[in-house]
């Protein structure tokens, strides 16, 4: 009997810029204070992509990384799925020119664009592609340079950003284990609450549109905070419904790292420790789509995620999307 096919993460990498921006580099710049920043969201220092390079490099070093730790070539890829905000350019994709620079002629590719919710559906994305049978072995990136799109005029919004690639490597099994469920949700009411509304087709690139500052990040943080805490509850409990499972049985829960405190309040009301729970936002800050593959490797390079960890990962952004994902690693 042929056993049905599920999706498992073989190997991860992670890429991060070396340049640092603390609180204090910020306090220079605008209107505010260690003490703010550190209240208010958590973040203690962000990284930034040094001039010159571009998501594809974090991209590729991370994607190295993952294929090795996964012992595949990168002719043995199938597809290549790069979530992102912050491609190259607005053509060809970003999943393109990583192709080229991996040498992976075989695979397919494709870009997806869900903000910060990206990482997630790329994943559900590839985990079509496996239990149909399709394809065997999926590269899956979430990277931005949030940097480059950030107002570092904006108190509001540049305090929060940071630059990285996180990469994993997904293969089918018949094992029982791998992804149990997910869930992905986009409600297009709330595109104004996060967006960067200049360089499409929408609002072209022109002298006044980078005069009003159009191409960088406009959000209302209050709008999405309260977004944020209501669609992690129920996407949780979805997940956690259709699993048929309670908190207590996760191994790890990965949310996207926005806000310390949405963190904070989401695992004191499920009630885990710390460890289940981790956190990176002190020392990269917001990195969207990046985010969760990041600190999935994180927890891989310390030896404590390990085969047989029951893992929740959910993430929310613009679009509006969320969604989560359970799996059995
Ligand atoms: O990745 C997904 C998308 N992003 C998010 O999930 C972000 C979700 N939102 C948040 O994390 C929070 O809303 C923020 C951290 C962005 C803002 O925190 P807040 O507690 O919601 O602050 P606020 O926007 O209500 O602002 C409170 C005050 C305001 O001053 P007044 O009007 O009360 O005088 C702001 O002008 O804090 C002021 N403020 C600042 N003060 C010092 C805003 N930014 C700063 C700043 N430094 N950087």
């Amino acid at each position: 009997m042929v056993s049905k096919l599920n999706t498992i993460i073989t190997g991860t990498g992670a890429a991060l810029p070396s340049q640092t921006i603390t609180n204090l580099d910020l306090e220079k710049m605008v209107d505010t204070s260690d003490e703010w920043i550190v209240s208010r969201t958590g973040i203690r220092e962000r990284r930034k992509l040094e001039d010159g390079l571009s998501s594809v490099d974090l991209s590729e070093k991370a994607s190295r990384e993952a294929l090795r730790r996964a012992a595949l070539e990168p002719s043995d890829i199938d597809l290549i799925i790069v979530a992102t905000v912050t491609p190259d350019h607005p053509t060809p994709s970003s999943s393109c020119l990583l192709q080229a620079r991996l040498q992976a002629f075989r695979a397919a590719a494709m870009d997806i664009s869900a903000g910060c919710t990206g990482f997630i559906y790329a994943l559900a994305v590839a985990h079509q592609f496996i239990c149909s049978g399709i394809y065997c072995h999926v590269l899956v990136v979430g990277v931005e340079v949030l940097t480059r799109i950030t107002d570092w005029e904006d108190r509001n919004t540049c305090i929060l950003f940071g630059d990285g690639a996180g990469a994993v490597v997904v293969q089918a099994t018949g094992e029982e284990r791998g992804i149990l469920n997910f869930s992905l949700k986009a409600d297009g009411r709330g595109a104004d609450l996060l967006i960067v509304p200049a360089g499409g087709s929408a609002m072209p690139a022109s002298f006044e549109t980078v005069q009003n500052r159009m191409h960088s990040i406009k959000m209302n943080g209050n709008e999405i905070f309260k977004f944020a805490v209501r669609v992690v509850e129920e996407t949780l409990s979805e997940l956690m419904e259709r699993g048929k499972i309670k908190a207590d049985a996760l191994d790890f829960l990965f949310l996207h790292q926005a806000n310390l405190r949405i963190i904070e309040h989401i695992r004191k009301r499920l009630k885990l420790p710390p460890s289940k729970v981790p956190v990176s936002i002190d020392r990269f800050g917001n990195m969207s789509s990046a985010t969760i593959p990041i600190a999935i490797h994180e927890e891989i390079l310390a030896g404590h995620l390990k085969e047989g960890s029951l893992v929740a990962m959910v993430a929310f952004g613009a679009g509006l999307t969320w969604g989560g994902l359970l799996m059995k690693w």
